[in-house]
């Protein structure tokens, strides 16, 4: 069984997110997805228009991704390679030359870093909606208590 891990924010899901979890699943036999919290998106400058648990729900209807898990910070990638016992990571390519992959996995398992999907990103969804300052978006799930 080979187990692949993705990291990512995957607000306002999109063409070029499926086609990455596409291709991160067929590496191996079982996708793990590390999705980015609302706390860690504020610590990097970014706020995500969808909240985590709606991000994390539509994850898990996607047929490619067998585990969502959260990206709490910078630091948990080895101990998530370990405990996860992670084959393959795999990131779009706008990721391949920096160290928070490069320098923190070295050694410990195989990284693969994919084209990314042309013409298409959330940040220009974003831009084409006029969106560019910070909203409220949805964030809570139906059925939830306010
Ligand atoms: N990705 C991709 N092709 C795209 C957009 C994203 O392969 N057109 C990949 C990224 O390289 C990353 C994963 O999808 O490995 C999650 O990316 P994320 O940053 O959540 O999505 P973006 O659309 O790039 O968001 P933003 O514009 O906010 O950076």
């Amino acid at each position: 069984m080979k187990r692949v891990l993705t990291y990512g924010t995957f607000d306002l899901l999109h063409y070029g997110h499926i086609e990455l979890l596409r291709r991160a699943r067929a590496e191996g036999d079982c996708l793990i997805v590390a999705l980015s919290t609302d706390e860690f998106n504020a610590l990097k400058g970014k706020k995500a228009y969808h909240s985590y648990e709606i991000r994390k729900r539509m994850l898990e209807a996607i047929c490619y991704v067998d585990k969502v898990i959260p990206e709490e910070n910078w630091e948990q990638k080895p101990s998530d390679v370990r405990l996860f016992e992670i084959d393959t990571v795999v990131m779009g390519d706008d990721w391949k030359d920096d160290a928070h992959f490069t320098a923190a996995l070295n050694g410990l398992c195989r990284m693969t870093f994919l084209p990314r999907t042309p013409g298409i990103s959330t940040s220009d969804i974003k831009k084409d909606l006029k969106l560019q300052k910070p909203v409220d978006g949805v964030s809570q799930l139906p059925g939830e208590p306010e």
